[in-house]
């Protein structure tokens, strides 16, 4: 499609001299008044290059791209030129690819050829499943649609919390306090009260760290008894686990954790020693990092074994080895910002020149209303409680309204799982947030909800126009009946589609997408308030069922990249 910002760089290029043509385009702007025109192109730092004042600057502008066919009309507003292009060729260009594109509208190839790892989710075995995970999976799980739609070939990894001294622990309180059935009848709600009663324990009577640490050692050394408590509490744990992915619509390539490199580790520990990296300290080792800023990292404690960072480190490499990724990207909560930070520098370090290319794509907190979440204290909202209350109350609200649909259950579970996952995927992944009920499970306003029955009014619409429009629509229409004031932005806000995936990618900022979503949801009802569709002029509804279909493309393409479903009746 037509590139507008481009075509003006190109018209532009030979008028100024000083300034290339991707600095020209990176200086155009979109006016959000209409009136101002489509595009704008400010003068003010033209007036150091040209010597001349900008109003001055804009004018001769503006007269040297009159000319051109691309606009309707190109006018000098003090020291802007502004650009209006012709209503009717953009609606022609935009509505027929988005239309004859559908589902793969916005795609594209840019990526093909390039692998890419996406790590994303990685809870802990036996701890809860809470609603600070669904940051990672449902950010994670957007990264990933946004890349594989755009030609990448994405490999997803969980890389689970599923190694460490915590498992002596667990196994040694098991083999003392345990009972099999609890374990299976609510593996991690049972494995947890373990875990904690033997801390309780553990305050009394020290010497049973001891025996968990005897314990981990033999997991260490692959003892059987050890290793298939260990893989059964594992297995128990990703059961349900699975359980909350199933109703997210998630899946993974690899559950790959922290487990899998246990026996990798040792040549890690060996490079670092001889390439002089990584010095003894009273029995551990560490690397010292004072060059960079940072604060020592230990790879091995005093009784040699090793760390969540050593297993980071075997981890990244291994997956060089295995995938040759051009990209590994690690959506991990900001806490854990300084531990990224030491891991890639040692990887650098140790001379890895695609060290860089493993990017720790960081999010804020999710805190309670009466405070941050904390296992110990049992304040944590589990995340499968929170997705199956908010298909509850959407059941509810389908049956008081009388929705319209075919399969309750579905539309409730569409719409209900829709709503957290939009709610999480609004705000920039950075902020910090307060969990709320109300907020989730509110259905007005820019919510999941509201963008949903957009897409489920368009398709109402074609669905009355009748499958012989929807065919016509599908090939040709005259585009100077969509040429209206909120035909022409609605038009505007799908052909940015495209731009707005592949900055969401860029940024890894999946939010980027949802708001452009909730516009272009906005702009459709405006479009829909404001004109007639199903006009009894068979040429003007032919044109009018095109632009529904490109803006329910649209949005239930934009809607899939955030992982949710678009359901036809709601
Ligand atoms: N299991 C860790 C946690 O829950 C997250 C793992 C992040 N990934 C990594 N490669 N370190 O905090």
């Amino acid at each position: 499609m037509i590139s507008y910002k481009e075509k003006i760089a190109e018209i532009l290029a030979p008028q100024i001299e000083g300034l290339e043509k991707d600095e020209i385009m990176a200086m155009v702007e979109t006016p959000a008044d209409s009136k101002m025109g489509d595009y704008a192109f400010p003068c003010f730092k033209l007036a150091k290059i040209l010597r001349k004042a900008p109003p001055l600057i804009a004018k001769s502008i503006a007269e040297g791209i009159a000319e051109n066919a691309v606009f309707e009309k190109v006018e000098s507003v003090n020291a802007y030129v502004n650009m209006f292009v012709s209503k009717a060729d953009l609606a022609k260009a935009v509505v027929s690819e988005a239309v004859s594109k559908g589902a793969d509208y916005g795609r594209s190839d840019i990526g093909a050829g390039r692998k890419v790892i996406v790590e994303y989710s990685s809870p802990n075995i036996a701890k809860p499943f809470h609603i600070g995970h669904i940051r990672s999976t449902v950010i994670g799980n957007s990264i990933y649609k946004l890349y594989d739609f755009l030609g990448y070939d994405v490999v997803r990894i969980n890389h689970l919390g599923d190694y460490g001294t915590q498992f002596g622990k667990m196994i040694c309180a098991y083999r003392r306090w345990g009972n099999k059935e609890d374990v299976i009848r609510e593996p991690i709600k049972t494995l947890l009260s373990y875990y904690t009663k033997f801390h309780e324990e553990a305050e009394k009577d020290p010497s049973l760290e001891d025996e968990a640490r005897a314990i981990f050692t033999k997991l260490e050394h692959g003892e059987p008894e050890e290793t298939q408590l260990w893989q059964w509490f594992r297995d128990e744990s990703l059961k349900e686990f699975n359980r909350v992915y199933d109703m997210l619509g998630i899946t993974f390539d690899s559950y790959n954790g922290e487990s899998f490199y246990s026996d990798r580790m040792p040549r890690f520990v060996n490079e670092l020693r001889e390439k002089g990296i990584m010095e003894e300290d009273n029995g551990a080792n560490i690397v010292r990092l004072d060059e960079y800023n940072l604060p020592p990292a230990l790879i091995t404690k005093s009784d040699g074994s090793t760390l969540y960072i050593t297993r980071d480190i075997a981890a990244a490499v291994y997956r060089k080895e295995t995938y040759d990724f051009y990209k590994n990207i690690y959506v991990v909560a900001s806490q854990q910002n300084l531990h990224f930070q030491q891991w890639i520098q040692i990887v650098e370090m140790l001379g890895y020149d695609w060290a860089r290319s493993c990017v720790h794509i960081p999010f804020g907190l999710v805190s309670l209303e009466d405070g941050v979440m904390s296992t110990r204290e049992g304040r944590v909202v589990f995340l499968e409680d929170v997705l199956n209350r908010a298909v509850e109350q959407t059941r509810q609200i389908i049956k008081e309204k009388n929705v319209n649909t075919e399969n309750i259950e579905q539309t409730a579970k569409d719409v209900g799982i829709g709503a957290v996952i939009f709610n999480e995927l609004s705000n920039y992944r950075i902020k910090d947030y307060v969990f709320s009920w109300d907020k989730v499970l509110n259905f007005e306003g820019e919510t999941g909800p509201y963008v949903q029955y957009t897409h489920a009014r368009a398709c109402s619409i074609l669905r009355n126009a009748g499958e012989d429009v929807v065919r016509k629509a599908h090939e040709e229409f005259d585009a100077r009946y969509i040429t209206g004031e909120s035909a022409h932005s609605l038009i505007k806000l799908i052909y940015e589609l495209p731009d707005v995936i592949l900055e969401a990618s860029e940024k890894y900022e999946p939010s980027i997408v949802t708001r452009h979503i909730v516009d272009i949801a906005q702009s459709f009802n405006k479009f829909y308030h404001d004109e007639h569709i199903l006009v009894d002029n068979e040429d003007e509804k032919i044109a009018k069922v095109a632009l529904v279909l490109a803006a329910r493309n649209a949005i239930r393409n934009g809607l899939g990249l955030l992982g949710m479903n678009a359901p036809k009746k709601m």
